[in-house]
């Protein structure tokens, strides 16, 4: 770090600890859904966006319908508005993770997406009852990878690290073989800056000393009756938690197998900027309906690179992106 101008101190290292966090969890249908907490924002997304989704009959014209389509992107953007604002490392900020997950909350949310028309971005704000807003205590003292490993017993694991861009910062440490991160982008740098995503914060995730950044990573793991049923996360960035999003839906919702969920052409909507981002494979007819509705379309080669296994009792089924460098293998 020295020899790069670098800032961090070897008593910075010194003074860093791993923190074992418990899962947050919920229900969805009959599933119920273990996933990432703060400061991952990804597990809150997973939770309220499936739940505002529980609330609605999105999946009745199937998954690539202009209908689904439509209400998921909607439920996204107003997530990602909640995220810009209330999302934080607990340590420093004081997360609202009940008043975000709580049905009333959620109901409220669900209710102000028009059917026929997508909702401007700019008339959705963070959802929170202002009185809430006050009351929340301002605390002001103070390349990413993704598998899944299931065992014949059922145990099993769901795993995202990420050193944010491909290969970091770019610099190898010498000797010790392991890449640096440019995980700071993760942070909001000023209020209203867009980081390398395009996303957007405050103050919540202000840079401060010692504070860890909002993160998208959403490895998660879903059961049934007690059992295990699908474990799935993925890479991409922003995308992450709404690529999982769907190929859970995909899976859930639309029984499909984990590979057809994952071969899926996607979406992805994240408040700010204003698009409805598509990766190749929309048909004509989706397009032009989904413009009609208001949505400015934007593609993009990938919403994420998602990696599932289904646990249908007993027997696994791997889902992956075999175009890139996932892999579905068993011992
Ligand atoms: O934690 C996060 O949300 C980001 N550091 C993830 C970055 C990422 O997935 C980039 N890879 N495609």
């Amino acid at each position: 770090m020295a020899a790069h101008g670098g800032l961090i101190t070897l008593a910075d290292l010194k003074n860093y600890k791993v923190i074992e966090r418990r899962p947050l969890q919920g229900d969805y249908k009959g599933y119920h859904v273990i996933t990432a907490p703060p400061p991952s924002a990804g597990g809150i997304g997973i939770l309220q966006m499936m739940d505002m989704l529980a609330r609605t009959n999105y999946q009745a014209n199937g998954a690539d319908s202009v209908k689904a389509i439509h209400y998921e992107a909607e439920v996204m953007r107003r997530f990602y508005a909640d995220r810009s604002e209330y999302l934080g490392d607990p340590a420093f900020y004081n997360v609202p993770v009940k008043p975000l997950l709580s049905p009333g909350y959620i109901a409220r949310r669900v209710s102000s997406i028009d059917p026929l028309h997508a909702t401007p971005s700019e008339m959705v704000g963070p959802g929170l009852p202002k009185a809430y807003e006050a009351s929340l205590r301002w605390q002001e003292t103070n390349q990413t990878t993704h598998y899944n490993v299931v065992d014949k017993y059922g145990n099993a694991v769901a795993v995202t690290y990420t050193l944010n861009g491909s290969f970091g910062n770019g610099i190898t440490v010498p000797g010790l073989g392991f890449l640096l991160n440019n995980e700071m982008d993760d942070f909001v740098a000023k209020p209203g800056a867009p980081n390398m995503f395009g996303m957007v914060g405050g103050d919540a995730n202000a840079i401060e000393p010692g504070k860890r950044p909002v993160s998208s990573m959403t490895p998660t793991i879903i059961t049934k009756n007690g059992k295990l049923f699908m474990v799935v996360g993925a890479p991409g960035g922003s995308r992450i938690t709404t690529g999982v999003l769907q190929v859970i839906l995909d899976v859930l919702d639309f029984g499909m197998n984990p590979q057809d969920a994952v071969d899926l052409p996607r979406f992805h909507q994240q408040w700010k900027p204003d698009y409805l981002y598509l990766e190749n494979g929309f048909s004509e007819q989706v397009r032009a309906a989904l413009q009609r509705m208001g949505y400015v379309l934007q593609p993009i080669p990938s919403v994420a690179r998602v990696e599932a296994i289904v646990d249908k009792n007993g027997l696994l089924e791997g889902g992956t992106e075999s175009k890139l460098h996932g892999k579905v293998a068993g011992y």
